[in-house]
């Protein structure tokens, strides 16, 4: 048996190109995991998948599951998999929990099965999966364009103590998608401010995690999500605090784990959820 950490995705810059004629939007993002993350235990057995989450969820929509049958589907191996998922990081927040459940859930299997898919198989079964499933299968930090399967490497993200906040909001990203088609028009003369991929690398290379400045995502302009939440990590010492995804998770970037742990007490005292972790690779 094995235990794989599936962890959270943030992202420091989302801006969209264009919409596409599939219905999906060719995006421009920075990902980054973070160190908040789900527990994965993965058992080889005879055969089957037994997917135990504390979700009630059924089978089909089940992205670890989805995982799983698609993963044996393409890897030719005999057997099959008892698979535990331990939840830690809030659902439709913006933080890509379930595919992150569902990228660990192809590495985990491709590793209990020794490697037989390639790492580019991996990550095409992965993006059948979800846009954000080929991201979540690599982690680190990185640029991302297409539907999220075009993947380049950036400088790593300097460690710094980073906050998760979130309220009761659960937000639908097809519908967050639709708001902006219809403040932007569908993107039809839209320039994205791909400049700030470049800025947000410079700092990086100078191992500067302050982008206070270059952080964006055009989601805020039509999603939910709790200003409060961004007024009390700026209080607390945040260089830059912004929407995670198509929201409603908020994360702020501390200098000090100080000023985080204070940030993280004073918004749980409030009732939102709160997480103090750091950027991670996987
Ligand atoms: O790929 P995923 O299943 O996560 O996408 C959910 C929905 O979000 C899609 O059906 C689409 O409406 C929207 N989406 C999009 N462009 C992307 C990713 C998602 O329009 N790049």
């Amino acid at each position: 048996m094995i235990t794989v950490g599936a962890y959270a995705k943030i992202n420091l810059y989302l801006d969209i190109e264009a919409k596409r004629t599939d219905g999906y939007h060719d995006i421009l993002s920075v990902m980054q995991t973070v160190s908040l993350c789900d527990e994965i235990k993965i058992e080889r057995t005879e055969c089957g998948i037994e997917v135990k989450n504390e979700i009630n969820i059924e089978k089909e929509r089940d992205l670890a599951y989805r995982a799983a049958a698609a993963f044996f589907a393409a890897a030719g191996v005999r057997g099959g998999a008892r698979i535990e998922i331990k939840k830690h990081i809030p659902m439709g927040a913006g933080l890509a929990g379930g595919s992150a459940d569902a990228a660990a859930v192809l590495r985990g299997l491709n590793e209990i099965y020794l490697s037989p898919l390639s790492e580019d198989k991996l990550l095409g079964i992965a993006l059948t999966l979800g846009s954000d499933v080929p991201f979540c299968t690599v982690g680190g930090t990185k640029a991302i364009r297409g539907r999220g399967e075009k993947i380049a490497d950036m400088p790593k993200m300097p460690d710094c103590p980073i906050v998760i906040a979130i309220g009761d909001d659960h937000v639908s990203t097809p519908e967050q998608f639709s708001a902006l088609d219809r403040e932007f028009n569908d993107f039809l003369e839209y320039k994205p401010q791909s400049d700030r991929i470049e800025a947000i690398s410079e700092a990086f290379s100078a191992g500067n995690a302050n982008i206070g400045d270059d952080l964006y995502n055009i989601f805020e302009i039509t999603a939910r999500y709790s200003p409060e939440i961004k007024n009390i990590m700026k209080k607390n010492g945040a260089c830059g605090t912004l929407m995670s995804g198509s929201g409603s998770s908020v994360f702020g970037i501390f200098r000090t784990d100080g000023d985080a742990e204070s940030a993280a007490n004073e918004l749980k005292s409030l009732g939102y959820r709160a997480f103090l972790c750091h950027p991670t690779e996987i």
